[in-house]
């Protein structure tokens, strides 16, 4: 039996990582196996792309080959966890994927979107989610979730926050560009109101399962 590919996209603190959860275990009493994965990263070749791209000193990319550093991720993601655990019939649950590229690199850098999709199409193929939650969250409702969960992190200090430190015309853009996507895609893209309970917000989402 092929298994699915369910991600969640939207801004920092929609809740992505909360629903990942209670997805997780909403399938696994109904007997599914439940792979859970992030991106960038999944996989160890993609977790070392990912801390050139999202570490405070991971580099000063060009828009170019930062693009093709997320899809080389991407990449290596797809084909050695993704597509085997779909294969042997699990449920892949994924914290963002390819709309993050295009609504982060795109519409939020202003990065060209046709360049990005040239790329999706040379490295996967076609290959998409086969349904998307975008977490719809105002600006500012996103920041504040956000800051209130890292500060409350114990320990060593998030540096993982090379994106969540750019300005609010660009976290707009970055909305804007999410629900974009979801209107041009709207099978595949569901948009969740992000500011309802997690336990709203779950059950709108398993309306769509
Ligand atoms: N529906 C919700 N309503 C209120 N707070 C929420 C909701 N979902 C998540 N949170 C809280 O907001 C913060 C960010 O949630 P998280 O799931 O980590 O978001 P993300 O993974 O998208 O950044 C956390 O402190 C979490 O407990
Ligand atoms: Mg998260």
């Amino acid at each position: 039996m092929a298994g699915r590919f369910i991600t969640l996209e939207g801004g920092e603190g929609a809740g992505k990582t909360t629903q990942t959860r209670l997805l997780k275990n909403y399938f696994e009493e109904r007997g599914f196996e439940v792979v859970v994965t992030r991106e960038p990263g999944g996989v160890p070749e993609a977790e070392k792309i990912r801390n050139l791209l999202v570490q405070r000193d991971g580099g000063n990319w060009t828009p170019m080959a930062e693009c093709l550093l997320f899809f080389a991720a991407r990449q290596m993601h797809v084909e050695t966890l993704i597509k085997p655990a779909m294969a042997a019939g699990k449920i892949v649950i994924c914290d963002r994927f390819t709309d993050s590229t295009v609504a982060y690199q795109g519409y939020g850098h202003g990065f060209d979107l046709d360049v990005i999709r040239q790329v999706e199409v040379l490295t996967l193929n076609g290959f998409k989610p086969d349904i998307t939650f975008l977490l719809d969250l105002s600006v500012k409702d996103g920041i504040g979730r956000s800051l209130k969960h890292n500060s409350g992190a114990v320990g060593a200090e998030n540096t993982e926050d090379r994106f969540e430190r750019l300005d609010l015309s660009f976290h707009e853009r970055l909305r804007d560009g999410f629900l974009t996507i979801a209107r041009e895609d709207p099978t595949r893209v569901k948009i969740i109101d992000a500011m309802q309970s997690p336990e709203t917000v779950f059950e709108t989402m398993v309306s769509y399962l």
